[in-house]
C-alpha cells in the first residue's frame, strides 16, 4: 500500500476563515486524505495554525489579550471548526510549537553552514504615527508590477508578485493609514535563494504532471523580470521564533524573530513531530514521513493551497529544504486553487461579506457545505458562490437524487416487506446493465480522485447517484409489486445494495451522511472492489433500519433571507 503525506496550507491564526479559504486548501486536502485512507493507503494528513507575524500581534491587541493567549484560544476555535467540517487531520498543529521553534532554528543553522544566509544591513520602514517598525504586511500601497492600489508590502494579491515594502508606490501604514513613514537602519538575514535558481528551475521543469496553475506561477517568478530574489527571513517583532543558528545565539540578531513565511512551511514537518509527541510515538515515527534517509523515500507528498501561496511552496520552501543539504522530503505534487468569490464580489472579513466557517455550521450541517464547495471547487478558474446555486445544488443533488433514493427504497421495503433485505430471483438484464454503467463510472471516479480532479470526481459521483434513481424510475418496483411480488423483491434487494455502495463512494465528500447510511444498512464502510461485488454485498435477510438522514431542501424564503444576511454592510 502506498504512503501518502498530505499537507494543507496552514491558515493564519487571526480570525475565522471563510468558505473560500476552506475550499482553497483544507477541504480538498481532506477529500484526498479520506479517499486515500478508504483505498487502504497509509496517510499522514497535517495542518496547523500559522501563528506568527504582525496580524497575530494586532489581532491579539484588538482582543485585549497577550498574543500567546490569543493564539492558544484561536487555535482552539479553529480546531473546533475544523472538527465541525470533519477535516480529518492526523494532527492540527501550531506553528508556535516548541517543535517548530527548534526545527526552524535548525534549518537556519544548516542554511548558514551552507553559505546560503547573508547578513544585510538595511533600512526598514518606521511609522511615526504608530510608533513602531511596520512589518511588510502592514504597509500598503500601489503595486509596481500591476498598479493595484491595495498591494501589501509582502505580496500583491492581485498579481501574486512577492514584494518588499520599499517597492510600493505611495506607501501607507495599514494600521493607521498614516503616510508619515520613515526609513531606519537595521540588520537582517537573507536567504540566498537566487543561488539555488538553477536547481529549483530543473526541479520545477521535471514536474511535467503538475497543474499548469502551479508551474506557471513558479516559472513566472523564476524567469520574469529580475527573477528569483533573495528573501529577508528575519523581522523586528516580539512575537515569533527567536533568531538562532541551530541551538546557538546569532550575534547581531538579538531581539529579532524569523519571518512568518520562513517558519510556516517548516511547521508541516514540525506538525508531524507534534503528532508523534501527542500520540506517544518516537522521532523515528515522524521521520519516516520526512527524512528520505529514514524511510521517507517511498512517501508521496502532496500539498494543497490557494494560488497566492504557490510562490512560497514552489520556490521559498524548496529552497529551504534543498539548501539545508539534508535529506528532507520535497513535495511531489502541488494542487493549487483559484479563488472562490462571493455573490458577485469577494469575501470580505472587514465588511462581513460572505459566509464564514462558524456561520456556515450554524446554518446547515457540514455535508451540505462540503458538497457544494467541493463540487464547485475553483480549479480551472475562479468560481463563485451564489445562494441560488447553493440552493439548486443541495435540493437537486443531495435531496432529490441521493436523499430521495435512499428514503424511497428503504421506506418502500419496510412497508411492503420488512426491515430486512428481501429475497426474490437473481438479477436480470436491467440490473446487469446498471452494474455495467456503475462499473464504468466507478473506474472514472477513482481516476479523478487519484488525479485530484475534484469537480470531475464530484460530477461522476452525482452521475452514480443518478443511476440509482433512474433504475427505480424505469423499473418502478411499486407497480411491479402489484402483480409480481418476487420481482419487486429482487428490485428492492438491488436498490438496497446500492446504498452501502453509495455510502462508501460518498464518504470523502459527505462523511456524516455516509456514516449514517452505512450504519442504517448495518454494514461497515468499505471501498468496493467492483460494482458487481458491491451490488451483491447485502444478502436476503440482512436487517437494516430506515435511516433518518434526509437532506432538507432549502426553501426560497430561507435562501433570500441568508442572501440578505450575509451581503455585508
Ligand atoms: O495564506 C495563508 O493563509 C498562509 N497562512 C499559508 C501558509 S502555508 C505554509 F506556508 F505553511
Ligand atoms: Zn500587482
Amino acid at each position: 500500500m502506498a504512503r501518502i503525506l498530505i499537507t494543507s496550507a496552514i491558515p493564519y491564526i487571526n480570525g475565522i476563515k471563510h468558505l473560500g479559504n476552506l475550499v482553497g486548501s483544507q477541504l480538498p486536502a481532506d477529500l484526498y486524505a479520506r479517499y486515500n485512507r478508504a483505498r487502504g493507503n497509509e496517510v499522514m494528513f497535517i495542518c496547523a495554525t500559522d501563528e506568527h507575524g504582525t496580524p497575530a500581534e494586532l489581532a491579539a491587541a484588538k482582543a485585549g489579550k497577550p498574543v500567546a493567549e490569543y493564539c492558544k484560544d484561536m487555535h482552539a476555535v479553529q480546531s473546533k471548526l475544523a472538527d465541525g467540517f470533519r477535516l480529518s487531520f492526523d494532527h492540527y498543529g501550531r506553528s508556535s510549537s516548541e517543535r517548530n521553534h527548534k526545527l526552524t532554528q535548525h534549518f537556519a543553522g544548516k542554511l548558514a553552514d551552507a553559505g546560503l544566509i547573508e547578513e544585510v544591513s538595511e533600512t526598514q520602514v518606521y511609522s511615526n504615527a504608530d510608533g513602531r517598525f511596520l512589518p511588510d504586511r502592514y504597509i500598503e500601497g500601489t503595486c509596481p508590477n500591476c498598479g493595484s492600489e491595495d498591494a501589501r508590502g509582502d505580496q500583491c494579491e492581485n498579481c501574486t508578485k512577492q514584494l518588499d515594502p520599499t517597492d510600493l508606490i505611495n506607501p501607507r501604514s495599514a494600521i493607521s493609514g498614516s503616510t508619515d513613514l520613515e526609513v531606519r537602519d537595521t540588520k537582517h538575514l537573507y536567504l540566498r535563494q537566487s543561488n539555488l535558481k538553477d536547481k529549483l528551475d530543473d526541479w520545477i521543469s521535471s514536474k511535467t504532471d503538475w497543474p499548469v496553475l502551479t508551474t506557471s506561477i513558479a516559472k513566472k517568478w523564476l524567469h520574469d523580470g529580475e527573477g528569483l530574489r533573495d528573501r529577508g527571513i528575519t523581522r523586528d517583532l516580539d512575537w515569533g521564533i527567536p533568531v538562532k543558528r541551530g541551538t546557538e545565539d546569532w550575534p547581531g540578531m538579538e531581539g529579532k524573530v524569523f519571518y512568518v513565511w520562513f517558519d510556516a512551511p517548516i511547521e508541516y514537518i514540525a506538525g508531524t513531530a507534534e503528532w508523534a509527541d501527542a500520540n506517544g510515538k518516537t522521532d523515528a515515527d515522524w521521520e519516516r514521513w520526512w527524512r528520505t534517509d529514514k524511510g521517507a523515500d517511498d512517501v508521496t507528498y502532496v500539498q494543497f493551497m490557494g494560488k497566492d501561496n504557490v510562490p512560497f511552496h514552489t520556490l521559498s520552501f524548496p529552497a529551504t529544504i534543498m539548501g539545508s543539504g539534508e535529506p528532507w522530503k520535497l513535495v511531489d505534487y502541488i494542487k493549487s486553487f483559484n479563488y472562490l468569490n462571493y455573490d458577485g464580489g469577494q469575501f470580505s472579513t472587514s465588511k462581513g461579506r460572505g459566509v464564514f466557517m462558524d456561520q456556515a455550521l450554524d446554518i446547515l450541517p457540514s455535508d451540505y457545505w462540503r458538497w457544494w464547495l467541493l463540487s464547485h471547487a475553483p480549479e480551472s478558474s475562479d468560481s463563485e458562490f451564489t445562494w441560488d446555486d447553493f440552493q439548486a445544488s443541495v435540493n437537486s443533488d443531495l435531496a432529490n437524487v441521493l436523499g430521495n433514493f435512499v428514503s424511497r427504497v428503504t421506506k418502500f421495503c419496510r412497508s411492503k416487506f420488512s426491515e430486512a433485505v428481501p429475497d426474490g430471483p437473481d438479477y436480470g438484464p436491467a440490473e446487469q446493465a446498471v452494474i455495467d454503467a456503475l462499473q464504468t463510472r466507478l473506474t472514472a471516479y477513482e481516476g479523478f480522485m487519484e488525479a485530484m480532479e475534484v469537480r470531475k470526481a464530484a460530477s461522476e459521483l452525482r452521475a452514480i447517484w443518478t443511476l440509482g434513481n433512474e433504475y427505480l424510475q424505469e423499473q418502478a418496483p411499486w407497480s411491479v409489486f402489484k402483480t409480481d411480488e418476487a420481482t419487486a423483491a429482487m428490485q428492492i434487494r438491488f436498490a438496497l445494495n446500492l446504498i452501502p455502495f453509495y455510502a462508501a463512494l460518498s464518504e470523502p465528500f459527505i462523511p456524516d451522511a455516509a456514516d449514517a447510511l452505512a450504519a442504517a444498512m448495518n454494514t461497515p464502510l468499505a471501498w468496493p472492489n467492483s460494482a458487481s461485488e458491491a451490488l451483491n454485498l447485502l444478502p436476503a435477510g440482512h436487517a437494516f433500519t430506515v435511516p433518518d438522514i434526509t437532506f432538507a431542501k432549502i426553501t426560497d424564503d430561507a435562501r433570500d433571507e441568508m442572501q440578505a444576511k450575509f451581503a455585508g454592510n
